[in-house]
């Protein structure tokens, strides 16, 4: 999200700096994906939902976050099949659920 302008809208919802983010990000997909609950141990139920309502999300949100992370995970090298897996089976869906203004 730093590195891209095309990312500018979704950035400016978050805090100035990421690391808090990354963490949560880290700890949620963690256990998501059958490791580790280091989310749901540090913060309870993860009411993704509900935590992002007070973020602005139409529909530019969602694309952006989606194209964001296919980057991210093709950069660091996560195998194609994989990815597109995630993309199409978790992550659009869970974009779009994200979804709480209208536009
Ligand atoms: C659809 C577009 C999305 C936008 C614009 C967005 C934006 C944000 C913002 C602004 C925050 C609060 C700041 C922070 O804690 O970093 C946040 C938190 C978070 N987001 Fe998203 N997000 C989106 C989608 C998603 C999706 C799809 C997931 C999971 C698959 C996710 C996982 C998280 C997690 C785990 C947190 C931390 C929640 C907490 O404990 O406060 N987000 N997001």
């Amino acid at each position: 999200m730093d590195l891209e302008p095309e990312f500018a809208g979704i950035r400016a919802l978050h805090p100035p700096t990421l690391d808090n983010s990354r963490d949560k990000t880290f700890g949620f997909l963690c256990g998501s994906m059958g490791g580790p609950d280091h989310y749901i141990s540090r913060f309870g139920h993860p009411r993704l939902r509900a935590r992002h309502l007070p973020f602005a999300v139409a529909s530019a949100e969602p694309d952006q976050w989606l194209h964001c992370m296919a980057w991210a995970m093709e950069d660091i090298g996560i195998d194609e099949a994989l990815r597109e897996r995630l993309l199409t089976s978790f992550f659009d869906t869970a974009a779009d659920w994200m979804r709480n203004r209208p536009g």
